[in-house]
């Protein structure tokens, strides 16, 4: 028997519903906030993602799904989709219009990561991005937006958020931050050390306790913005307590990729175990230009749509649609041409083979159906219909074409 990978799952029934739910959910607060909607390929150049998300990263280094195609290319399986987005952008020169855009995505990503809990080879994303727009108030919208899909799904969760300074303050910083390091190389883990030197921000992320230990006077980024940033910082934090979204400054949250500047936030939840970071984002003002695009402001965030899903509980479904059915062989060819009209404006559910009315009725309960509609004999012989609301139990005999009429 063949199995499917480690790490990939299909989705299926109540949570492929949930999945909807979610995908759903999130696109109709995204559509209310003017974004569009971009479906972008699953398979890109490598160097794409080395550029973006970075050569020094963990999904680059460590995770990605590689290989060379029957042309000699070198791709990859998307691990995230804010790289797609900027790749986009540039190819089409949108960095060279004076207007703003924002796109939102969806689908799944691949990252070879050791799965649990939360934490799957092929997974997916919601997400979305917003280019051209450098005042902080789009951060405040981009986390407003967040926090609005988690509320509507009905997710609790706690927001943390940094900032990691711009080109001006972070080089003195790191400076300084590694400077700090220097003399505890000794005593920190291997990645650590191998952090130290190509991407230091991400040692004060490690989980090692014995390194967290180290980091604990460590100078902090947000101590050390400049003055644009730091003003930014401080009017995002205000924006965010006059509109009551609550959240913690965490000093050393700096995220797995690359390519962000200024602002960075987390929505975590404690429900879900050790993958708890819902939706993570931030600002990433250089990216299009690492890509070779125009230096272009940009902020977005990414929603893990199963770990979304591990969270929310659907909706409870009320009965809903048509459930129809013929009593003898001859009622047949009416009662599906019936269906075809109904179909055309609702849901409905339809019997093979003619039934006993109780089994019909036995039928619309089990489709969850709010009507049972029946042709027998002598709703045959008049041109009517048998029709039942389940939820009323309101029983009636209408002809087709009042029937019909009805339900347009
Ligand atoms: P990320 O934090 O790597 O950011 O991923 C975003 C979300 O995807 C995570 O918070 C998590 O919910 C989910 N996720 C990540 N890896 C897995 C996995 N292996 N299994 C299940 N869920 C996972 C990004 O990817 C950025 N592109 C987000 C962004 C958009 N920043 C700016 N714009």
């Amino acid at each position: 028997m063949i199995q499917s990978l480690t790490g990939m799952q299909d989705i299926v029934g109540d949570e492929a519903k949930k999945y909807n739910y979610v995908v759903n959910s999130a696109k109709e607060v995204l559509e209310n906030y003017d974004f569009d909607f971009l479906k972008m390929p699953m398979l890109e150049k490598t160097e794409l993602f080395i550029r973006s998300v970075g050569g020094s990263s963990d999904i680059v280094n460590k995770e990605m799904y590689r290989f060379i195609d029957k042309g000699e290319n070198d791709v990859c399986l998307r691990p995230e989709g804010t790289a797609g987005v900027a790749r986009y952008f540039v190819q089409n020169k949108l960095d060279r219009q004076p207007q703003k855009f924002k796109f939102y995505y969806h689908g799944s990503m691949f990252r070879y990561e050791r799965p649990q809990k939360g934490r799957y080879r092929e997974f997916n994303q919601f997400g979305c991005e917003s280019f051209g727009e450098e005042s902080v108030y789009e951060d405040y919208a981009i986390i407003e937006m967040a926090s609005a899909i988690l509320d509507k799904l009905d997710i609790s969760y706690k927001l943390e958020l940094n900032s990691l300074g711009c080109k001006e303050c972070r080089p003195k910083y790191i400076e300084s931050l590694k400077e700090f390091l220097r003399d505890k190389k000794d005593k920190l883990c291997e990645d650590c050390n191998r952090r130290l030197e190509q991407n230091p921000l991400r040692v004060l992320d490690c989980k090692v306790q014995s390194c967290q230990a180290e980091y604990e006077d460590a100078p902090k980024i947000t101590d050390n913005l400049c003055e644009s940033c730091d003003t930014d910082f401080r009017k995002l934090k205000e924006l965010l307590d006059n509109n009551s979204i609550n959240y913690e400054v965490n000093k050393k949250l700096v995220r797995g990729l690359d390519y962000y500047n200024k602002t960075i936030f987390e929505f975590i939840s404690d429900k879900i175990g050790a993958q708890g970071t819902v939706i993570g984002g931030g600002r990433y003002d250089g990216l299009i230009s690492y890509l070779d695009g125009k230096e272009t402001p940009a902020v977005g965030f990414g929603m893990g749509v199963e770990r979304a899903m591990l969270l929310t509980s659907l909706p409870s479904t009320q009965n809903c649609g048509y459930h129809l059915g013929a009593m003898d062989e001859e009622a047949l060819s009416s009662i599906i041409s019936l269906t075809k009209s109904v179909r055309v404006s609702h849901k409905a559910t339809l019997e093979y083979k003619p039934k006993k009315l109780k089994a019909l009725l036995k039928g619309a309960d089990k489709a969850n159906a709010k009507y049972c509609v029946v042709i027998g004999e002598n709703e045959l012989k008049e041109g009517k219909v048998w029709l039942k609301d389940l939820v009323t139990k309101d029983e009636s005999t209408p002809t087709i074409d009042e029937f019909l009429n009805s339900i347009k």
